[in-house]
């Protein structure tokens, strides 16, 4: 048996252990958090995190091997294995303030797994680092004396969100970067073996540290730039009456560069994509390569222009006001599937709407507590309401901002009929039938088409 422990229960934590403890029967799976009530949530009917299929899982294995507490020191002592999943944040002070790693909770993490220790031990980076932090990481485990040796292994996480349990369950690879020791590569070893029974060994890639670490950091980027690049190209077919849609197929198929990642929308959102790529850029400039860094940085410009557009098209094709306007803004969440509402283009356009002063009414599905928690303040001035029907009523305009699948089952005629006209449907997301919409009387602007609208609108002027 080997006794695995998981540092945060947060998203990452939370969504990878019970999978690992549902496919090692043999092996015990510890979480532990600083955060007392979340570690209540896991153990009770409404988990603190919303992921399909994952409480199915989650009450297969608790009580049998799979844990919850808050004594981090008494199961650090006892772990052979410690994976690390404490959040990484974006430095909000300081040198590299705003694009740099805080890595001030790992820090703290691995002076506390070396207090706390009295055998040798592996221990696991899974949440995303700078390259290079296992070395820091390194050097304070091992800076003991007391005889004790640790392993440091990089074993990034590439779940998404809203499809955590099946990426976990059947990923298309498994990521592990060690140092090229002996002590190293059987620390390797080791943790190939959890993974090996239930994931074929063809798919699980093993590395240096180094190549690891980066490995997650570029993985996002590039995934992120695929979406900032068929963003930027909607711009262009709203001004060219091309279809974003023909074109990311037409392209897609294209074997060599795939289908997938092509859907043009608000915007990207959630915890990774923007953080890591300002950390890559941090790096880059940390070694000397500013051209390499300002070619990732217009990623994340990109996306802060597609938000910012979308948000300047509603108020432009509104008669350029939205003043005192109802506005119901249907998903806060960064994406379906999921309550998450960190980095959501969702609260970006709220929070540029609110500047024009509309009067905000936000639905979702499962995002509204964690959409009210994150918009701080601005919270006070906006409605929240469960059921779209209620939250379209009397409204000037809807905006689709995440793609939940049961907006596109909503009855829109009934929706239209309790609107105030003329009534304005932006879609965020391209979710929904745009020419049927239209019909209904709708008027339409999608992304990345030009707009169906029964109206001359000032915004829309083709060149
Ligand atoms: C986060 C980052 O978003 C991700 O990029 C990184 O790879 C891992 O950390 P996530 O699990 O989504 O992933 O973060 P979050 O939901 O904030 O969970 C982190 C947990 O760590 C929290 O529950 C927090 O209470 C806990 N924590 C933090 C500790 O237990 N100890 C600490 O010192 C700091
Ligand atoms: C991402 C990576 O996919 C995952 O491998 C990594 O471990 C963590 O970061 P996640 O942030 O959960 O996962 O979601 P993802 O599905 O990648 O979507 C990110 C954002 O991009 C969402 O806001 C989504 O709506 C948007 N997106 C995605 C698009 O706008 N268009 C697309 O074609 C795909």
């Amino acid at each position: 048996m080997t006794n695995i422990l998981c540092i945060g229960a947060g998203y990452v934590g939370g969504s990878t252990m019970p999978i690992i403890a549902s496919h090692c029967p043999e092996d015990r799976i510890v979480i532990v958090d600083i955060n007392e009530a979340r570690i209540a949530a896991w153990q009770s009917d409404q988990l603190p995190i919303y992921e399909p299929g994952l409480d199915e899982i989650v009450r297969q294995t608790l009580g049998k091997n799979l844990f919850f507490s808050t004594d981090i020191n008494r199961h650090i002592a006892e772990a052979d294995i410690i994976f690390v999943s404490v959040n990484t944040p974006t430095k909000t002070f300081g040198q590299g303030a705003g694009r740099a790693a805080d890595l001030q909770y790992w820090e703290k993490t691995a002076r506390q797994i070396l207090e706390n220790s009295t055998s040798s031990k592996i221990v696991v980076e899974k949440s995303t680092l700078p390259v290079r932090t296992a070395e820091a990481m390194e050097r304070i485990l091992n800076s003991n004396g007391n005889g004790l040796h640790f392993d440091v292994l990089s074993n990034p996480e590439f779940l998404a969100e809203g499809t955590a349990v099946r990426d976990m369950q059947n990923p298309d690879r498994v990521l592990i970067g060690g140092r090229e020791t002996e002590s190293g590569q059987k620390a390797i070893k080791r943790l190939v073996e959890i993974y090996a029974q239930w994931i074929p060994r063809d798919r699980i890639l093993t590395t240096n540290l180094w190549s690891s670490e980066l490995s997650k950091l570029v993985a996002n980027a590039f995934l992120a730039q695929r979406i900032s690049s068929i963003n930027a190209i909607s711009a262009l077919c709203e001004r060219t009456e091309a279809d974003i849609n023909e074109v990311a197929n037409a392209v897609g198929r294209d074997e060599r560069i795939g289908r997938h990642f092509l859907r043009a929308g608000v915007g990207f959102g959630g915890s990774c994509f923007r953080k890591d790529i300002l950390n890559l850029v941090y790096l880059c400039e940390h070694y000397g390569l500013p051209e390499v860094a300002r070619y990732w940085e217009q990623v994340v410009t990109m996306n802060e222009y597609q938000e910012a557009r979308f948000a300047a098209n509603m108020v432009t094709s509104m008669f350029n006001t939205v003043a005192g306007k109802r506005i119901a803004l249907f998903g806060a969440a960064f994406k379906a599937n999921t309550n998450d509402t960190r980095e959501s283009p969702a609260l970006e356009v709220c929070r540029a709407l609110l500047a024009e002063q509309a009067d905000i009414v936000i639905t979702d599905p499962h995002a509204m507590e964690n959409a009210c928690y994150d918009l701080g303040e601005l919270a006070s001035r906006i409605t929240f309401e469960p059921d779209p029907y209620v939250a379209s009523k009397n409204a000037h305009a809807i905006a689709i901002l995440t793609e939940w699948p049961q907006y596109s089952q909503l009855g829109y005629e009934r929706i239209y009929n309790s609107m105030v006209k003329p009534a304005f449907l932006f879609d965020g997301r391209n979710l929904l039938e745009h020419k049927k919409l239209y019909e209904m009387g709708f008027n339409v602007y999608p992304i990345g088409k030009p707009p169906l609208t029964h109206l001359v609108t000032p915004g829309f002027k083709h060149s």
